[in-house]
C-alpha cells in the first residue's frame, strides 16, 4: 500500500507527545502568529533570565500536526539558549531537527520561527532592548515574502 504521508518518526512523535505545551504565566515575552491561508495559529511564551538565557518556553498551537510538531521541537531547541542562539532556530533548523517535513508542510516550520521571533520582539520591547537581526513580526506570515529555505 502506498504511503499517504512522508512524515518522519520524529514529526509523529512530537505530534503525538508534544513537549512544553501550555502557557507561562507572566512570561517575559509572548508572541502569536498565524497563517491566514491555512488558518493555523501559534503562540509562544518565553521566560528569559537576567543573563539573557531562555529558561522556559511553552506553546499553544491551533493548527495542523506539523505545526504542533514544529512548535514542540522549537521549544526544545530554544530552552537553555541565549537570545542570539535562539535567533538561529530558523524554520530550516526546526525542519531539519525533525528529520524533514513534506514540502507542503514547510510553511508550518516558518510559523514556529516567526512565533519565537514575535515572543522575542515582545520581550525586547518590554525591556527596552534591541535584538540584533530581529525584525518586527507580522501577524499573518502568509503576507511575508519569505520563501522556504529548505527543499525536500
Ligand atoms: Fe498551515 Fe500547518 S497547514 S501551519
Amino acid at each position: 500500500m502506498s504511503q499517504v504521508t512522508e512524515y518522519s518518526e520524529k514529526v509523529i512523535d512530537h505530534f503525538m507527545n508534544p513537549r512544553n505545551m501550555g502557557e507561562i504565566e507572566n512570561a517575559s515575552g509572548v508572541g502569536t502568529v498565524g497563517n491566514a491561508k491555512c488558518g493555523d495559529i501559534m503562540r509562544m511564551y518565553l521566560d528569559v533570565d537576567d543573563n539573557g538565557i531562555i529558561t522556559d518556553c511553552k506553546f499553544k498551537t491551533f493548527g495542523c500536526g506539523a505545526a504542533v510538531a514544529t512548535s514542540s521541537m522549537a521549544t526544545e531547541m530554544v530552552i537553555g539558549k541565549t537570545i542570539q542562539e535562539a535567533m538561529k532556530v530558523t524554520n530550516k533548523a526546526v525542519a531539519e531537527a525533525l528529520d524533514g517535513l513534506p514540502k507542503e508542510k514547510l510553511h508550518c516550520s516558518l510559523l514556529a520561527e516567526e512565533a519565537i521571533h514575535a515572543a522575542l520582539w515582545d520581550y525586547a520591547k518590554s525591556h527596552n532592548i534591541e535584538i540584533e537581526g530581529l525584525e518586527e513580526p507580522v501577524n499573518d506570515i502568509d503576507e511575508t515574502e519569505k520563501f522556504y529555505e529548505m527543499e525536500k
